[in-house]
This record gives structure tokens, C-alpha cells and sequence, in this order.
């Protein structure tokens, strides 16, 4: 009830002044959710095949909630945990060194917990970017940071992720005029949504253009123990220098199935994890300490994630196939748990697309096959393979009732 209190005129102009509120279907996820429920209401009768989502279908391993159960009740753990408890840090630093040969690092000063990597990511702007600063970012990409950016006044450079370069950036293209303002790079791999990863070369230069431009690196690693085929778990702080220049953002949730537990870490250099650690004492109160502690279990358990690459690679192997008779370019990529794809152009039957969400829009409207749409740099399609499905059989039906469904719309490319 607003009554004749004007709110518009108190809206920042960041999240659109004077417009917000009247018009939020811009945000394409919110867009995504709205179609699905109305493709669910008009057709109740067929079950909608959900390869949009972007967090695991299987709950958390069974040791990790016991953990948070037996904790959740501990009076010691009721307290404000502020920037985390030192055990966590210390099981961070040793699944940095098991899981990705990532050396001696510091629990005390290069290791910073956060409430998911997503809270890190919107808080490592105000650690640097001042008005007319320039965030460099690749996209397609997770936009936290950029949207960040821009709120305080910064401005973001894009940098395309293309086929030709096997989706990496091109560093080389950067006009000085840009360079010269640029403060931070933003990279991602294995990369949400092309499904690329890097290569110890690429990283190394970064590294190399960090130092010569004097642009700090945040690589965000949300998917980095999700690697397929023979592919090793890549993380940037292997890399020599890479600690003098750059931190790495790790996450829990698709590595562990606890998307919604909201956990995670930065790690890297320490004078960038003190002024991300300042700005957090101002935002928040630290992940409630069971919750941490139950983190602890994953992390000392990196065997839960073999588990779950087990899946995602079987699935990968129904689904890419199954993508490739209909038409599309798919390749299994060798991380993360998206498959990138180009997408069509049309129907045999007239239909024209003019984007990858015109084709989206066509798929859940058509066949009740939800996808998610990039047209930042070409028109992709998204496939995930978290799709609901409790038993390997249960797999191989859902990814054939897929292909059939969208055969029938004749799609060319
Ligand atoms: C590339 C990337 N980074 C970060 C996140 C955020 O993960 P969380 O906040 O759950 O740790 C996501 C989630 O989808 C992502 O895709």
C-alpha cells in the first residue's frame, strides 16, 4: 500500500530511478521464470524438461547435513561468525592444495570466506573501482560484478568470448585508452555459460598482462572441480605470479550440491582479501558457524564431487549426441555442467528466429524444453545438465524425450 507517498521520486538511479518498478521484464532470468510457469499452466498435461537451471539436482551429501544437524543445535555456534571461523579457512587451504596442487596457502591472511561467491563478487568492486574506473568482463557472463560496477559509478569494458578463440579473450584487443583506466579483469573458467576452460598458458598471460598494465585479476573458479574426459581441475593461483596479482573466488555449490546453503571463499593475495574482508565487516555478519563447519565436512570429502562429475559426464554423453542428430553443433565441454551451443535459425515450417531467445521462447513454448538463451556474443543456446532425473534410466528417457520433442519442430540452422 503506497497511498499517495511518492516512491518514485526515491529511487536510485542506479536500479532505474523514476522507472523502477514499472517495468522489470528486462531481467532475463525473472523473464525465464515467468514463461516456464505459463508454458507449465498451458500444457498441465506435459511434464516440462528443465535444462536451464544453473545449480545440481541432487542434495547435499548426506555427511554434510548430518554435520550442520549436529552442529545447528551447539550453543558456541549461535555467535556472529564476521569473517569466518579459522577451521573453515583451514580446510579451504588444504582443499586448494589437494584438489588443485595449490601451494602453502595462508588460512590467516590469503583465504576470506563468504556467504556464496556470489556476495564476494558484488562486494570485490567497492574494494577498487572508483566513478570512471573500468571493470573489464568477458561475456557472456555472470554479471554480478559488472552490475556492481556500474552501481558505484564504474564502467565495464566487455571483452567477447568467441569460438574462434576457443571462447578466451582476446587481451590484445583492449584500446590503451581503455587499459589505462582499467583497474580490474573479471575471467571465469571453467566458464558458465560456454562450458571453455583455460589453460595454464592463458593464465600465465594474465598474469603477464596484469603486471604490465597494473590491473588486478579475479578469476572466479565456481565450477573449477567440475572437469570432464581426462581434463585436470585448474586454478589460477597455480600459476606462477598469479598470487601478486589476482585472487580466486571459490564456491561450494555446484561442486558440493549446496547451492542454497550460501558458501564460499576468495583466496589469493592478501592485501586484496584485507580490503574485501573490510568491506564485509559493512555488509555482513558472517555464514552461520554450523553452516560452516558443515562446509568443513565437504571440503575435507572432495570425493563428493567425483560423485557428482560421475553424472553430469554420463548425462553430457546422452545429451551431446542427442543434440548433434537435431542439428546443433554440440560438443561435451570439459568442465562445468553447461553445453554451449549455436542456435538455429528457423523451422522448416517458416518460423524465423532473430535471437537465441526468440528460439528459447520457441522451445519451452513448442515442447515444454526449458534452455537458457546468451545472445552477448552470437546466438547460444545453454543446455544444462542438472536436469531432474532419479535413476540412470530415468536419464536416458528424459534426454530421448527431448530429442523427440524437438525434432518434431524441424529446426535448421
Ligand atoms: C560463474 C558463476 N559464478 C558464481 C556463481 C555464484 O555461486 P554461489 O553464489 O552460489 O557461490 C554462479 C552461480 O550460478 C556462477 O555461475
Amino acid at each position: 500500500m503506497n497511498g499517495d507517498f511518492d516512491w518514485s521520486s526515491l529511487f536510485a538511479d542506479r536500479i532505474g530511478g523514476r522507472a523502477f518498478g514499472i517495468d522489470n521484464a528486462g531481467y532475463k532470468f525473472e523473464r525465464i521464470k515467468r514463461a516456464k510457469a505459463a508454458a507449465r499452466l498451458a500444457h498441465p498435461e506435459i511434464p516440462l524438461i528443465d535444462l536451464g537451471v544453473g545449480e545440481g539436482d541432487w542434495p547435499a551429501d548426506q555427511k554434510v547435513v548430518d554435520t550442520l544437524c549436529r552442529e545447528a543445535g551447539l550453543t558456541e555456534n549461535r555467535r556472529y561468525a564476521d569473517n569466518g571461523i579459522p577451521e573453515f579457512n583451514e580446510a579451504a587451504s588444504r582443499y586448494l592444495e589437494r584438489v588443485f596442487n595449490v601451494k602453502v596457502i595462508d588460512p590467516n591472511t590469503e583465504i576470506l570466506p563468504g556467504i556464496g561467491s556470489k556476495s564476494l563478487l558484488a562486494m570485490l568492486p567497492a574494494c577498487f573501482i572508483n566513478p570512471g574506473d573500468i571493470l573489464l568482463t568477458t561475456v557472456p557472463s555472470y554479471p554480478v560484478m559488472a552490475s556492481w560496477a556500474r552501481f558505484l559509478g564504474g564502467e565495464v569494458f566487455e571483452l567477447p568470448l568467441t569460438e574462434e578463440n576457443d571462447f578466451l579473450p582476446d587481451l590484445s584487443s583492449i584500446p590503451a585508452e581503455i587499459l589505462r583506466r582499467s583497474k580490474m579483469l573479471y575471467l571465469n573458467y571453467p566458464n558458465n555459460p560456454t562450458g571453455a576452460i583455460a589453460t595454464t598458458e592463458f593464465f600465465a598471460s594474465v598474469v603477464a598482462f596484469a603486471r604490465k598494465n597494473g590491473i588486478m585479476v579475479v578469476h572466479d573458479a565456481a565450477y573449477a572441480a567440475l572437469t570432464y574426459d581426462g581434463s585436470a581441475p585448474l586454478s589460477f593461483m597455480t600459476v606462477p605470479g598469479a598470487r601478486e596479482v589476482g585472487i580466486e573466488v571459490h564456491s561450494l555449490s555446484k561442486s558440493f550440491n549446496m547451492t542454497g546453503w550460501r558458501i564460499g571463499f576468495l583466496c589469493g593475495n592478501a592485501l586484496a582479501i584485507a580490503a574485501c574482508a573490510a568491506v564485509k565487516d559493512n555488509t555482513d555478519a558472517g555464514q552461520f558457524r554450523a553452516i560452516q563447519k558443515a562446509a568443513i565436512s565437504a571440503l575435507n570429502h572432495p570425493e563428493i564431487t567425483e560423485r557428482t562429475i560421475d553424472k553430469y559426464s554420463r548425462r553430457f554423453d546422452l545429451l551431446v549426441p542427442a543434440l548433434r542428430s537435431l542439428g546443433f553443433d554440440a560438443k561435451k565441454p570439459f568442465g562445468s555442467f553447461y553445453c554451449y551451443v549455436k542456435a538455429p535459425t528457423g523451422t522448416a515450417r517458416g518460423v524465423q528466429f532473430h535471437s537465441a531467445s526468440d528460439v528459447s521462447d520457441f522451445l519451452l513454448g513448442e515442447a515444454l524444453v526449458s534452455t537458457v538463451p546468451w545472445d552477448d556474443a552470437g546466438a547460444w543456446l545453454r543446455f544444462s545438465v542438472t536436469f531432474e532425473a532419479e535413476t540412470e534410466d530415468d536419464e536416458i528417457r528424459i534426454v530421448e524425450e527431448l530429442r523427440s520433442r524437438i525434432a518434431a519442430l524441424e529446426l535448421f540452422f
